[in-house]
């Protein structure tokens, strides 16, 4: 597809201070990201992806702005210095509540805040936020700006490539360009369209094609800002994404949560030695047993924990009785200990 013709010309460099938004290190560590989910990306589940993952750029849940700013801070946003570097996800469509949100997400310890502009769901589009934002750039691009001034990390979005019959790239380089002559420079693109009426969040990341060609043609039109490649990422063959398209990064989500071990492989490939990642499943049991231990301290209910780490030996022998086990919250090296005979022979 050729640029659109009749619009104005991608700016060659960003048009704000922060070109490269945040450290380097943020830029390094987004080459690798895992998505947010609600339900699924809790703290738990990050320490337990940390531990796997060294250098990635993890995601928290979308947490809406209104929740942030009237909700239990420490319940809703806190985390463990390890989960390092960490963004938080926020939804919502004004741009006071989401500056003030940004704000306490920036004083909580997050390195990046991300403003959620792809999720279908009808809870999300009663609120007016989510992917329907697509339909309105110049908004989305005042919440940037009212984000951006409260906060000094940077404030990236996530977003789809069109939303119900707006599919064409007319329609995405609109809205990105709005973003970026704000300053917003990194952008999340989950590469396929929401389809707000009639389809559920679960078949809205199924049904829409994807179209990663869409990438290309962002990259080529803002050459200066930083494009995520999400959506249908399986294997380790995602990798040349980045170099074909090309894509500044992977965010991986459902394949992440499923089959973890894939982000430790991934992590090995895309960043150079790492004392801290692991070789072998087993490595991880101890570490996870310590997390476990001072969670039950704390007071939290076992499964709360466990129920993330299911994935940990997909595709392995012993696997289902790993995953039976996480299901009931039993401690990781209670169950390494019982199946040891197993779950070893998979190491
Ligand atoms: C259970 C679940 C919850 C999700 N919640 C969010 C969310 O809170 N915010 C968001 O931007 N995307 C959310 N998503 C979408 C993912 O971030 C991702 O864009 C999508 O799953 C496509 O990536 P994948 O094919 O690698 O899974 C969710 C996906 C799943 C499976």
């Amino acid at each position: 597809m050729n640029a659109p013709q009749n619009l104005s010309p991608a700016l060659d460099a960003p048009p704000e201070q922060e070109l490269g938004l945040g450290s380097s290190q943020l830029d390094r560590a987004r080459r690798l990201c895992v998505a947010p989910m609600m339900d699924w990306t809790t703290r738990h589940c990050r320490y337990f992806h940390r531990l796997l993952a060294p250098n990635a750029m993890l995601y928290t849940e979308m947490v809406t702005a209104a929740a942030v700013i009237h909700g239990k801070r420490d319940r809703l946003l806190g985390f463990d210095a390890f989960e390092h570097p960490v963004a938080l996800q926020l939804g919502g469509s004004d741009p006071d509540a989401l500056a003030q949100a940004a704000a306490i997400g920036q004083a909580m310890g997050y390195d990046e805040i991300n403003l959620n502009c792809g999720c279908p769901s009808d809870r999300v589009q009663k609120g007016a936020f989510g992917a329907c934002l697509m339909r309105e750039p110049e908004l989305v691009a005042d919440c940037i700006q009212a984000m951006r001034e409260s906060v000094s990390v940077p404030v990236t979005v996530k977003h789809r490539i069109g939303v119900d019959d707006q599919t064409d790239y007319r329609f995405l380089f609109r809205f990105v360009e709005a973003l970026y002559s704000r300053g917003c420079t990194v952008f999340i693109v989950h590469a396929r369209a929401a389809l707000l009426k009639g389809l559920s969040p679960k078949e809205n990341r199924e049904i829409p094609p994807l179209h990663y060609d869409r990438l290309k043609l962002l990259k080529r039109d803002f050459p200066n800002a930083c494009f995520i490649l999400n959506g249908g990422l399986t294997d380790s063959s995602a990798l040349q994404w980045l170099n074909t398209l090309p894509a500044d990064g992977l965010m991986l989500g459902r394949a992440a949560y499923h089959n973890p071990w894939l982000l430790r492989d991934l992590d090995e490939q895309l960043f150079a030695d790492d004392a801290r990642r692991l070789a072998l499943r087993e490595e991880v049991i101890a570490p996870l047993q310590r997390y476990f231990e001072r969670g039950l301290e704390g007071g939290v209910p076992p499964t709360a924990m466990t129920r993330h780490w299911h994935g940990l030996f997909h595709g392995q022998p012993g696997a289902v009785a790993w995953r039976r086990a996480m299901a009931e919250g039993h401690g990781p090296a209670t169950v390494l200990a019982k199946n040891s005979g197993t779950l070893k022979s998979s190491f």
